[in-house]
C-alpha cells in the first residue's frame, strides 16, 4: 500500500494550481441523471471519488466518457437501472446524491443506506423527509432506501431544514428541478459547491431563484437539457495549501483560488498572522512573522469549514500561545489528535473542543489517519516537523487531493510517494 514520505523544514515557494472541487463535482455528476441530453463538465479533478461516482453512474446505465487531457467528463443517459448498490455506496457517502435525481426522473430509486463513517454517524434523515414532503413514499428495508414518487411525479413543497445540510440541500435541489410546481428550500446550505450546482442546473434549463442564499426557490420543469459547465475551484484544497505555506514559513500563489470562497478560513488565517491577498491570478499566501494561536468553531458556510479543521489544528500546533478548536458539525472528527500528539503536539480534547498549546517544533514520525482531511493534516505537520514523517493509508488522500505530492514537491517540499 502506498505511503508518503516527507522530510520537514523546507519553506514552500512558488505557484500551486488549484483543481476543480471534489465536493462540487460529486453533486454535479448526478445532475446528468436529470437531463435529456449529455452533461459536459470541465475542470474535473482526477480523484478516486470521481472514479467511484463514474462507476456508480455506469452501473445505473449512464455513459460516462472521461477526456483526461481536457480534464472533462461527458455523461449521457437515460439511466436504465435505478439501484445504487452497497458495494459502491459504502466506499463513498456522496453516492446518496443519485437518490433525488432518480426518483424525480424515473419515479423510483433504491439506494443502499450509507452507514456510519469515521467522522460520525452522519444520518440521511433530512434527505428522506424532504422527499416525503414532495410526496415520495420511502421505505427502508434490508439496508436499502426505496423511494417511489406518487403517480404524476414528485410535487413541489416548502421544506424547512432544522439543521443545515449540504447533501440534503443538494439532493432536494436536484429532485425539485423535475417536480410539479414550486419547491422552496429554507435554511438551505450555501456552500460555494451548492452555488455551483445551482449554476449548472440553470444552464440545463432549471429555473432557480436565491442563488448563494439560504432560501432557494425552484420552479419544476418537465425536462432539463444538455449543457456544459466548468467545476468551481476547490476551496478546501486551496485552504489546505494556504496552511502548508503558513506552517513552513513560505509564500505561495494559489492559482485560481478566490477569497470569497474561503469564507471564515481567510479571516482566521489572517488573525493567526498569515497574509492572504487576492491577486488576478489567485490568492497569495505569506507567513508574515510568527504564528499566533486563534480560537475557531466549525460552522456551515460562510463559517469556518469543518473540512479545514484538521489542517488548521496542525498549524496551531506550532503557533505561539494556545488555541481552542471546537467542532460542531461532526461528532468524531478529532482522529488526527493522537497522531499529531505522536509528532510532539500538545493537544487536550474536552468533548467537542480541543485545546492546542503551540510547541516550538514538531518531530517526524510514522503516522496514519482514518479520513481524508485528518490525513492531510499529518502531511502539513510533516512539512513543518524536524526529521522524517511517513504517512500511511495514502488512499484517503487520493480520494480528495489531486497529485498532492507533485504539487507540494513543485514548490520545494521534500516529499515523495513510496510504493
Ligand atoms: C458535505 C461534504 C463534507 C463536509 C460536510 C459539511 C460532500 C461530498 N461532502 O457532507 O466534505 O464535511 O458537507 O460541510 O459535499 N445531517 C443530519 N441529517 C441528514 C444530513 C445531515 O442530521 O439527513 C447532519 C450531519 O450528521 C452533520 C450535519 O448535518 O452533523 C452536516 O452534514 P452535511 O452538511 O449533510 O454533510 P454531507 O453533505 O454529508
Amino acid at each position: 500500500m502506498d505511503r508518503i514520505r516527507i522530510r520537514g523544514g523546507k519553506p514552500l515557494s512558488g505557484n500551486i494550481p488549484i483543481s476543480g472541487a471534489k465536493n462540487a463535482v460529486l453533486a454535479l455528476m448526478p445532475a446528468a441523471l436529470l437531463a435529456a441530453g449529455p452533461l459536459r463538465l470541465t475542470n474535473v479533478p482526477n480523484l478516486a471519488d470521481v472514479a467511484t461516482m463514474t462507476a456508480l453512474l455506469r452501473h445505473l446505465g449512464m455513459e460516462v466518457a472521461h477526456d483526461t487531457a481536457a480534464r472533462a467528463v461527458t455523461i449521457a443517459g437515460p439511466a436504465t437501472v435505478h439501484e445504487a448498490p452497497y458495494d459502491i455506496v459504502r466506499k463513498m457517502r456522496a453516492s446518496v446524491l443519485v437518490l433525488g435525481p432518480l426518483v424525480a426522473r424515473h419515479g423510483i430509486a433504491r439506494v443502499s443506506l450509507p452507514g456510519g463513517c469515521a467522522i460520525g454517524t452522519r444520518p440521511v434523515d433530512l434527505h428522506l423527509k424532504g422527499l416525503e414532503a414532495m410526496g415520495a413514499t420511502i421505505t427502508v428495508e434490508a439496508g436499502y432506501i426505496e423511494a417511489r414518487a406518487p403517480t404524476g411525479g414528485l410535487q413541489g413543497a416548502r421544506i424547512i431544514f432544522p439543521v443545515t445540510s449540504v447533501g440534503a440541500t443538494e439532493n432536494l435541489l436536484l429532485a425539485a428541478t423535475l417536480a410539479n410546481g414550486e419547491t422552496e428550500l429554507v435554511n438551505a446550505a450555501r456552500e460555494p459547491e451548492i452555488e455551483d450546482l445551482v449554476l449548472c442546473l440553470m444552464r440545463m434549463g432549471a429555473r432557480i431563484e436565491g442563488i448563494g442564499t439560504d432560501r432557494l426557490r425552484i420552479q419544476g420543469a418537465t425536462s432539463l437539457a444538455a449543457a456544459s459547465h466548468p467545476v468551481v475551484m476547490d476551496r478546501i484544497e486551496a485552504g489546505t495549501y494556504a496552511c502548508a505555506a503558513a506552517i513552513t514559513g513560505g509564500e505561495v500563489l494559489l492559482e485560481g483560488a478566490r477569497l470569497e470562497h474561503l469564507g471564515a478560513v481567510a479571516r482566521v488565517l489572517r488573525e493567526a498572522g498569515v497574509g492572504v491577498n487576492e491577486e488576478p491570478a489567485g490568492l497569495r499566501v505569506t507567513r508574515m512573522n510568527g504564528l499566533h494561536g486563534v480560537d475557531v468553531v466549525t460552522e456551515p458556510f460562510p463559517g469556518f469549514a469543518t473540512d479545514m479543521q484538521a489542517q488548521f489544528m496542525a498549524l496551531m500546533c506550532v503557533a505561539q500561545g494556545a488555541s481552542m478548536v471546537t467542532e460542531t458539525i461532526f461528532e468524531n472528527r478529532f482522529m488526527h489528535v493522537p497522531e499529531l500528539t505522536r509528532m510532539g503536539a500538545r493537544i487536550n480534547v474536552h468533548g467537542a473542543s480541543a485545546i492546542v498549546r503551540g510547541v516550538l517544533r514538531l518531530s517526524g514520525a510514522p503516522v496514519m489517519a482514518t479520513d481524508l482531511r485528518a490525513s492531510v493534516s499529518l502531511v502539513l505537520a510533516g512539512l513543518a516537523a524536524q526529521g522524517e514523517t511517513v504517512v500511511n493509508r495514502v488512499y484517503h488522500l487520493d480520494r480528495g487531493y489531486e497529485r498532492l505530492e507533485e504539487k507540494l514537491a513543485a514548490v520545494g517540499a521534500d516529499i515523495e510517494r513510496l510504493a
